[in-house]
């Protein structure tokens, strides 16, 4: 489909997010799109698009920004930049977990300014406006008389907390796709029981790319067999290809692939445990795509050797064999669940060549480190393969700002990619349409 100059156009220039100079260039580049190839550099350079991924992907989507063991607790609280904005992951005093703007209803300060923490009230601290764990503002001092504190709350969120994952919406319309999202993955998350889990660690890692890069990256493992010593010892670098493509090195490695899968696949149906691919990242809002696929080794868990990093096995579950159930949900987030531990991945933009990645690695609430897992075992596969993908999306950056750049095929393999392509430009002409 191509995007036209006109009615469009028009549009366009009464949105706050595009000025009328960009829209001739916007529609361009959403016009050329070349499928099977990766995108144009103002995709990932440009301060224009980068307002406008804001506005039309992060401010209208579902994004996931937190697990619930972060916020265990009335007055546990995150905060969380996405772009421009900040929220405040909090749970109230009934218990509810809730989402608000970070902005103060007296002169907009940030009212939070700590990554993390916990509240009996939530003080700003320029003026000492002070709000409930709910939003609502209980005091402000020296006011006049006809002072109205009911309609100067906190501005809320839209919040969904699916199995412990906590995500957000910004838009007064969500999309309304999540409800059937959110069935369509809970029989696949439950036996993990991510709400009896604890945080054993979290690290957030400032990325010198795109927000896009990161996720494109993520969506192929063309570069794993090179890039990703540790992750490939589990993770089998068949990932992606069709029998047509395997190229001849792989055989033996799909030959175990074929073995595990079949193992995994038994231990699984005797459990009633789902296991097959849903994947639907190119043709809805709320795109995701889930699997559980055997891993190598001991095909336990994310390790060196594929056995279990933590003795104590999450929810109910009765055998560490389990593989990696993965699920990428758009815009921005890619999970893992183990049968010991989960990992969770937020992609959070902060500038058009800055990302932030927040890691998440999640144990049963009664492990105990030391005694149950090592920290560094739990999390050496994952801090490791962040840090190398860091340098290939940073290299990326470096490469896509050259004016010799221009968009390359993607590979048979990385039709995920191309996949998550199309969805955001897609996306994008439909918030340019609206
Ligand atoms: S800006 Fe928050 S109390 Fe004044
Ligand atoms: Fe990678």
């Amino acid at each position: 489909m191509t995007i036209l100059a006109g009615q469009q156009v028009d549009q366009r220039a009464r949105r706050p997010d595009v000025r009328p100079d960009d829209q001739r260039d916007l529609a361009g580049l959403l016009g050329r799109r070349l499928p099977g190839h990766a995108l144009e550099a103002p995709f990932y350079l440009s301060d224009e698009v980068f307002a406008l991924d804001v506005a039309a992907i992060f401010a209208r989507h579902w994004i996931f920004v937190a697990t619930e063991p972060e916020v265990r607790e009335p007055g546990d609280f995150v905060t969380v930049d996405l772009g421009p904005y900040s929220l405040i992951v909090v749970r109230d005093d009934e218990g509810r977990v809730r989402a608000l703007h970070n902005v103060c209803r007296h002169r907009g300060s940030r009212v939070l300014t700590e990554p993390r923490g916990c509240v009996g009230n939530l003080v700003c601290g320029y003026h000492q406006w002070t709000y409930g764990t709910d939003g609502a503002l209980l005091h402000a001092g020296h006011q006049a008389p006809d002072f109205d504190p009911n309609r100067l709350g906190l501005k809320a969120v839209a919040v969904r907390v699916v199995h412990g994952l906590v995500f957000v919406c910004l838009a007064d319309q969500p999309p309304d796709d999540f409800d059937e999202v959110a069935a369509r993955i809970d029989a696949y998350l439950a036996p993990h029981q991510l709400h009896r889990t604890r945080v054993a660690a979290q690290e957030d890692l400032v990325e010198e790319a795109n927000w896009k890069l990161v996720m494109e990256n993520n969506r192929e493992c063309y570069h794993c067999e090179t890039g990703h010593p540790e992750l490939t010892c589990t993770f089998f670098p068949t990932y992606g290809y069709t029998l047509e493509d395997l190229p001849d090195r792989l055989l033996p490695a799909h030959a175990r692939y074929l073995r595990a899968e079949g193992e995994l696949e038994r231990v699984c149906d005797e459990r009633g445990i789902p296991y097959a691919a849903i994947e639907e990242i190119d043709t809805r809002p709320s795109a995701f795509r889930i699997q559980r696929e055997a891993l190598d080794g001991a095909g336990e868990s994310y390790t060196t050797d594929g056995s279990v990093a933590s003795r104590r096995l999450l929810g109910d579950l009765d055998t560490p064999r389990l593989g990696r159930l993965s699920l990428h949900h758009q815009p921005s987030s890619w999970f893992h669940f183990l049968s010991d531990h989960a990992v969770t991945f937020a992609v959070l933009p902060l500038a058009p060549d800055r990302t932030l990645v927040r890691t998440t690695w999640l144990v049963h609430e009664d492990a105990v480190e030391g005694v149950d897992y090592e920290l560094d075992r739990l999390t050496e596969v994952w801090r490791q393969t962040n840090v190398q993908d860091r340098v290939l999306v940073a290299r990326a950056q470096a490469g896509v700002a050259s004016p010799a750049y221009e968009p390359g095929p993607y590979a048979p393999n990385e039709y995920q990619v191309d996949a998550f392509c199309t969805w955001y430009v897609d996306r994008l002409r439909e918030h340019l349409r609206t």
